[in-house]
């Protein structure tokens, strides 16, 4: 099956299938201190912040979804046309297809409407394993205008494929090859599945500059990979594996140091102002943003609205009115 085709099923796949873990994102067992009283205006929270050395108005990036397909155009499209218009951070599908074939290039390309946006480019772990490939990287991180690249883990997923990749040998030290080789920021995320405290602390020694944990609690993509294969029991077995979000996200901020991104399952915005007060600078959102996508920017803008009245609402009740007094602030989470 091509890569085209194979992008185009997952996105029919994921807007018409229930292809959500069962279990949650962990998020449930933390309660935000409700705070009674406080001495500002809801107008004066202040959500700006700075990643990556570009400034953000919202701390939201809309995670890796899609490119490599005709129908990734509108998608991309309508998603930088509100990233643009709002001020938040956004990256792409998996570039594979773009480098395998030119004529999918322009749609990742979405600087011609969202010129001033934190746009970050993806490639798989998997893609690292041969130094040719660095340099088909590098030229396809250029063409998109990107400003750094995501590099997916998604061990779960390529096994759970009949054509997956399997061989993983000496994938730390491709890594930090390619992060040596590229004069670019190199952030790592998982794609659902989460990340420990102890892989967060290889991949900072690594190099890489920003890890999202991407944890279990949103889209499952072994389910995906179910939905996809005729002979699926690999798949289905394994449609419930992975670390919940809150607790990859608690082992990562108490192991490193680098700036996290938290997502999988990040739904909402009291969602969203838990996972800053456990440690995350930014959040990533995929699922509900390529529902709202594929319908239209205006979609796309009135979910992240509400998302934001919500994070803001939530800060107010805690009695914080900007990020920095939020972040990894535990008087304003427990455990419970
Ligand atoms: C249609 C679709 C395609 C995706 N393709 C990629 C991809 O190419 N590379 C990647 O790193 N993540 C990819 N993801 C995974 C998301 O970036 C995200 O990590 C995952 O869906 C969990 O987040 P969520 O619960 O907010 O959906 C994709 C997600 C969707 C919905």
């Amino acid at each position: 099956m091509s890569i085209k085709s194979r992008k185009k099923d997952h996105i029919k796949i994921c807007l018409n299938e229930n292809v959500k873990f069962q279990k949650s994102n962990g998020f449930e067992k933390y309660e935000l201190k409700h705070n009674a009283l406080v001495n500002f205006n809801f107008d004066d929270i202040n959500l700006e912040t700075e990643f990556l050395g570009l400034k953000l108005s919202f701390p939201i990036i809309i995670s890796s979804i899609t490119g490599g397909c005709d129908e990734a155009v509108k998608i991309n499209k309508n998603l930088a046309t509100v990233a643009q218009k709002i001020g938040i951070a956004m990256s792409c599908g998996s570039q594979k297809a773009m480098i395998k074939d030119g004529r999918l290039t322009h749609s990742y390309q979405i600087r011609d409407i969202a010129p001033d946006i934190l746009y970050v480019g993806n490639i798989g772990l998997d893609y690292l394993k041969y130094r040719v490939n660095f340099d088909k990287i590098r030229l396809a991180v250029r063409e998109i205008e990107a400003d750094g690249i995501f590099v997916h883990l998604n061990l779960a997923q390529e096994l759970a494929q009949k054509e997956g990749e399997r061989d993983f040998v000496n994938s730390v030290e491709n890594l930090s090859d390619f992060i040596k080789f590229i004069d670019l920021p190199v952030l790592v995320k998982e794609v659902g599945f989460g990340i420990s405290g102890k892989i967060a602390l290889k991949l900072e020694r690594c190099g890489v500059k920003t890890i999202d944990i991407a944890g279990a609690g949103g889209i499952s993509w072994t389910k995906v990979e179910k939905f996809r294969q005729e002979d699926n029991a690999l798949a289905e077995r394994f449609s419930e594996w992975g670390i919940p979000s809150a607790e990859s996200l608690v082992e990562c901020q108490s192991t490193v140091r680098l700036p996290l991104i938290a997502s999988g399952g990040i739904y909402d915005g009291i969602s969203a102002c838990k996972a800053i007060a456990l440690g995350a600078d930014l959040v990533g959102i995929a699922g509900p943003l390529l529902i709202e996508a594929n319908k239209s920017s205006e979609a796309v803008e009135k979910y992240l609205e509400n998302y934001i009245i919500e994070l803001k609402t939530a800060m107010m009740l805690v009695g914080v009115k900007n990020l920095k007094e939020l972040k990894n602030n535990r008087q304003a989470i427990k455990l419970i």
